[in-house]
């Protein structure tokens, strides 16, 4: 399905999958449209945590404990918004194998940083299980792969039997996606990889710089981002917990980041940090949070 982005895949997803006494579970911090469209559902979110391991990563073992008879739906999001955490092949293939057990529950994977990993490592996609198949959703796009966000221009797979469900959906909602878009995600994707890849280049470069300019920072402990452009650092031991870091970042040092609570109730003691921004820029925010902090 070509969707106008990444988010109605959610949407449609757990509008059709979810209903009052089903589970859904999720990451925790996550992207945040996933939970409150689950409580919007009438579902139970149960979440999985990131914030136990030291490179925010999930544990696949933990996510296999937490299935029960009305689980219904896992999102598994690599890699992750807000952490910038990504889970490598081995640890995927473990989940994928675990699942094989629990044919009730369907999968959605949101693999829309998937072009968007470091250090040259390959992106474990749930397509590599065809055992899955039948129950899986995955959700791509241009937003990020292509710096798209504004085309509005998503994608997914869906199971064939879905296929008349999500179609009607569609129908009822966005009809289509707009031309002018659908014409420029062509010539994305018929276009070189070329700049993908010198953009990679060029967030890897930030990457390292906001990396060690945070943990420069006293009080501040941040884990090298694996995928994606966030860097999401604890700030407790700065005597604030994120919320009151972000918003005396805005008012005394004019930056703008993002409180870890909205992504999820236990990160408290977390912020978002997004590098989709000049190496220039990047540099003067973080002089001038060494600044404020003293
Ligand atoms: C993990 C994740 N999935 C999906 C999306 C939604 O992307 P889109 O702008 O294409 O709706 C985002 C956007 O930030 C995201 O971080």
């Amino acid at each position: 399905m070509i969707m106008p982005g990444g988010k109605p895949t959610m949407f449609f997803a757990i509008s059709m999958i979810a209903e009052p006494g089903a589970e859904i579970i999720h990451p925790t911090p996550g992207f945040p449209i996933y939970e409150s469209m689950i409580n919007y559902s009438g579902a139970k979110s149960v979440p999985y945590d990131l914030l136990g391991d030291k490179d925010l990563k999930f544990d696949p073992e933990k996510i296999l404990s937490l299935i029960t008879d009305k689980t219904r739906l896992l999102v598994v999001i690599n890699p992750n918004n807000p952490t910038g955490s990504f889970v490598e092949k081995s640890v995927i293939d473990f989940l994928a194998e675990g699942l094989k057990k629990f044919p009730h529950v369907a999968i959605l994977s949101d693999e829309i940083y998937s072009r968007q990993i470091y250090d040259n490592k390959e992106m474990p996609t749930f397509f590599n299980y065809p055992e899955l198949q039948d129950r899986l959703i995955v959700l791509d796009g241009w937003s990020k792969a292509y710096a798209m966000t504004g085309w509005r221009m998503g994608w997914s797979v869906w199971p064939e039997k879905l296929i008349p469900h999500i179609t009607k959906l569609a129908i009822n909602s966005f009809s289509c996606v707009n031309v002018p878009s659908q014409f420029a995600g062509i010539a994305a994707l018929d276009g070189s990889d070329e700049p993908i890849m010198e953009m990679m280049k060029e967030f890897d470069a930030r990457r390292r710089i906001i990396h060690k300019g945070l943990n420069d920072l006293p009080g501040v402990e941040c884990s090298l981002p694996g995928g994606a452009f966030y860097a999401f650092p604890k700030v407790i031991g700065t005597g604030m917990n994120g919320s009151e870091f972000s918003k005396k970042c805005m008012h005394e040092a004019g930056v703008a980041i993002v409180p870890g609570t909205a992504f999820g109730k236990s990160a408290i003691d977390y912020v978002r940090f997004s590098f989709a921004a000049s190496q220039e820029n990047i540099k003067k925010a973080l002089e001038k949070i060494a600044k404020m902090l003293g």
